[in-house]
This record gives C-alpha cells, structure tokens and sequence, in this order.
C-alpha cells in the first residue's frame, strides 16, 4: 500500500501543525503557493487540504483560504512536580496486576493495552521464516545459541546500529526474552538489593516491577510531557542520593510519548559521566518514529561502554515471539552469566527465525519495507484518535502529542479520578491505562494512557465517546 503524493502532503501538513509551525487560526499557505512550492499539481494540494478539512484539522473560509481550526493543539499546561520523590521501598500498586488482565478480555476495546494491533504484522512471512528455521534447525543448534545468542541475529542487530551510525559490535549483543528480560539482566547487572535507582516520574510500570522485585530504592526524577527526564533534577539527585544506575526512556517514552531534545541528552550524559553512573536504555519504541529520521538514543554517545542499551521485536516486528537484546557494553559478560543462572537462553527457533527474516527482509527490502508502512499507519490512526480526544473530551483535558510510538498521555484536571473513569469505562467495556499504574504513589491519579494503534473506526469512535462522557460527568462530579 503505497501513499499517494496529496496523502504525503497532508500528513506534512498536519506535522507542521502538531509541531506549532503554523498555530490555531494561522492561514496556511494558498493551494497556488503551495503548488509552488512542492511542486505538485492544484488537484493535488487540493486533495490534501480537502483531506485535512475533513479531518478537521484546517477550516477553509470562503474567499480567504484555508485556516488551522482553533482548538486543535492541547498541549499538557501543567509544569512537571518539580521534587525529587524518593522510595526506600517500591510497592507496585496491585491493581496493576488487575489491569493488565482486564487487557485480555476480546471483548474490551483495549485502548489501555502497552500491545500494538496485533494485525499490522508480517505473520504470514514470519510463519514461513519459522517454518524454515525450524527445518533447518540442526540437533546442535540448542547448544549453539546459547548466551550471547545467535551470531546471525547478532550481527544483524549489530548491522542495524550501524545504519543508525551507532558502534555496537556483535559480541556486545545479547539476546534475551523480549525487553523484559533485557531490562531486568542489566539492572542485576549494575545494582546490589538496596541501591539507589534513578527512574522517570512517570515510568514505564514494568521498571517499577523490576525495582521491587530486585529490592531497590527508586528516585523519581521529573520528566516533562515534551522533553523527558530533566537533567538538572538529575544531577540534584545524584548529588543527594548514592545512586548507583539510571533507568531512562530517551524516545517515546512510555507512557509520555517523549522523545528528549539533543542538548538534554548530551547533558544527561555528560552528567551521568561525571557522577560515574550506569545507564539502562529502555528503546523499545524508536524504530516507530513519525518524522525522517530515527531519534539518535544516549547509546551513540561516547558513554557507550556503561550504557546497556534495551530495546526488542515485541513492538515492531514480531509480538509474541518475545525476542529481544540488550547491547550491554562493558557489562555483556556479566548478563551472559546472569541469563546462564536464570532462563539460560531466549528460545532458538525464534532466534533462527527472526535471524532469516532479517536476512531475507534485508536483501529484498522487506523489514524496512514493514517498518515505512507501520509507522505511516500509526501515525495516521494518531492523528485520528489525537483529533476525536481534542474534538470530544472537555476543555480542562489536555493531550501530548508525540512524534512516534502509539501512546497519548491525557491529563484530565486535578478534580478528576483517573481510577475511577478506568473502573467506569471498564463496565462499558473500554479499556484505559490510568497515571496510577506509572508510579508508586498516587502522583498521576490523574492522568490516562491511551493505545492509539487500533484502527480508526466505529469501535475506537465508540471508545473514545464513551471515554469524554465519563470524564465529563466525573468533571460536573
Ligand atoms: C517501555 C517498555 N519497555 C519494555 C517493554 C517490554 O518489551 P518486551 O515485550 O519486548 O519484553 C514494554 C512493553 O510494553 C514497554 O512498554
């Protein structure tokens, strides 16, 4: 499915907007300008703006052109809490647990799952590259792949780093069992029971798990809707506290769909350098960006050897098959040696299966070729569901508005219970992620986390409708 040239223009268009170059009631550009300047034909530009129009993102006013509708950016107003909020024990909230498994029901629209549409995958390809592996597969192999992994899936991995124009050589690859696995080698790796950990505030609630279950203690460190974890609440931080590792999303942040600026990355950086303190990279979602280029993680940086960067298929390839890697740097033996003690190695059939699948898909184009079209389709459905919330939902709501991944972060106002539009929107069989489950207190009651992978249609239109009437009659109280 290849996007037409008025598609393309509109989804420019739109990007331009989210990211304020043109603002609520700004006129855009006449069609004979714009022809101009990209080049397309009058039909062309015409389909885009018609396209938009009808999205409701430009309003065209007779004789004069077309305008940016007002209302349509809600960025989050709040300022983050600025205080450093630290746990000398981490408790995950149990009704985490309760929610994660009300994910499961088919009949829940389940805008509150971490999971992509499972359809936007390449499953027949993926079968057959399975069924090839597995025929292929010699007696050895189990012993073969042991940790590190499979060489093949190794330097392919590897191939993709350099791409990206990051170092990372195949020996400092292990593959793991989904992220998950990743994540929770390498803070075994870096901490002792009892350490210091510095984490984001909100955080992804599988860090919060592995904090807990290792007996850590975690400083939540602010983290802004637009620019990620602050550095300087950083340094404060480890001036204050004997932190002995950083746990950080640097793009795409689950659940704030943030992507940090390049200065902030370069001075987290440097300040982790100086304060000597390992960092664990969760990256699960940069291969899902929306504009050109990939989002560069703190990985590239010459900090490289104590970054133990994390990332996964599970959100862009192959859900399921739970294949993963940490590029650990100096720490790689050790994870070897924790993998050996725990799991002993992630499942060889899929390790072969996805080492075919990359090499096939890479000679023919096929990975690159998924990755082009699933970003476009999640960008589009983000627009869609962006524009139904800004449409819908009160005015006290706001929204992000992420350049990739497939989350939006909804602060409802402080009068507004977040749990309970989850348990209410529950009975009427959507699904939601309240701020609850992203720390250990009560910070971003709240706050919601909304999966906007889902196609765009009568039942996410349902979803989101049910969602605005709820948090209305929460707001009247
Ligand atoms: C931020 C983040 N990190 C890690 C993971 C886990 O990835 P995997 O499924 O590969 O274990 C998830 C899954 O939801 C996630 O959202």
């Amino acid at each position: 499915m290849t996007e037409s040239r008025y598609e393309t223009l509109a989804r420019t268009l739109r990007r331009q907007i989210d990211t304020q170059v043109w603002l609520p009631g700004d006129r855009l550009p006449s069609l004979r300008e714009s022809c101009k300047q990209s080049g397309l034909s009058l039909m062309t530009v015409l389909q885009a703006y018609q396209l938009l129009e009808s999205q409701g993102v430009i309003v065209a006013r007779p004789q004069s052109g077309y305008y940016v509708a007002a209302g349509l950016q809600r960025p989050v107003r709040r300022q983050p809490d600025e205080r450093l909020h630290a746990a000398e024990q981490v408790d995950v909230n149990d009704a985490i647990f309760d929610i994660l498994k009300a994910g499961q029901d088919p009949s829940v629209v389940p805008l509150g799952s971490a999971f992509p549409d499972p359809t936007l995958f390449p499953q027949p390809r993926l079968a057959r590259s399975l069924a090839s592996a597995v025929r292929r597969m010699s007696p050895h192999s189990a012993t073969a792949n042991l940790p590190p992994g499979n060489e093949e899936l190794r330097r392919s991995i590897a191939r993709r780093y350099a791409q990206n124009g990051i170092e990372v050589a195949p020996d400092e690859i292990v593959i793991t069992s989904g992220a998950m696995e990743s994540l929770g080698l390498s803070l075994q790796a870096v901490t002792e029971p009892g350490d210091w950990v510095a984490i984001e505030s909100p955080a992804f609630y599988g860090a919060l798990q592995a904090i807990e279950r290792r007996k850590l203690k975690a400083i939540a460190i602010p983290t802004d809707v637009r620019f990620g974890m602050d550095p300087d609440a950083l340094e404060k931080a480890l001036e204050t506290y004997p932190i002995k590792a950083c746990w950080l999303m640097s793009s795409f942040q689950n659940p704030l769909g943030c992507t940090m600026p390049s200065d902030n990355k370069a001075r987290l950086v440097d300040i982790l350098q100086r304060h000597q303190v390992a960092l664990i990279e969760d990256d699960v979602y940069s291969e899902l960006y929306f504009g050109s280029e990939r989002p560069v993680p703190l990985k590239a940086s010459a900090y490289r050897s104590e970054i133990l960067h994390c990332s996964s298929f599970s959100k862009c390839l192959a859900p399921g098959f739970r294949v993963g890697w940490v590029a650990a740097g100096k720490y790689v033996e050790r994870i070897e040696r924790l993998q050996l003690m725990s799991t002993l190695s992630a499942s060889v059939p899929v390790q072969l299966a996805l080492a075919d699948f990359l090499q096939k898909g890479g000679q023919q184009g096929g990975y690159d070729t998924h990755l082009r079209r699933l970003r476009r389709v999640l960008e589009q459905r983000q627009m869609a569901m962006h524009h139904a919330i800004i449409k819908e939902f009160p005015a006290q709501v706001s929204v992000s508005q992420p350049q990739g991944g497939y989350f939006l972060w909804l602060d409802l106002g402080d009068n507004v219970d977040a749990a309970r539009v989850y348990q209410r929107a529950l009975a009427k069989g959507v699904s939601v992620a309240p701020g609850t489950m992203f720390s250990a207190d009560e910070r971003f009651r709240h706050c919601l986390r909304i999966n906007t992978s889902f196609e765009w249609g009568p039942h996410t239109a349902r979803a989101i409708s049910v969602l605005a009437a709820l948090v209305a009659e929460e707001i009247r109280g």
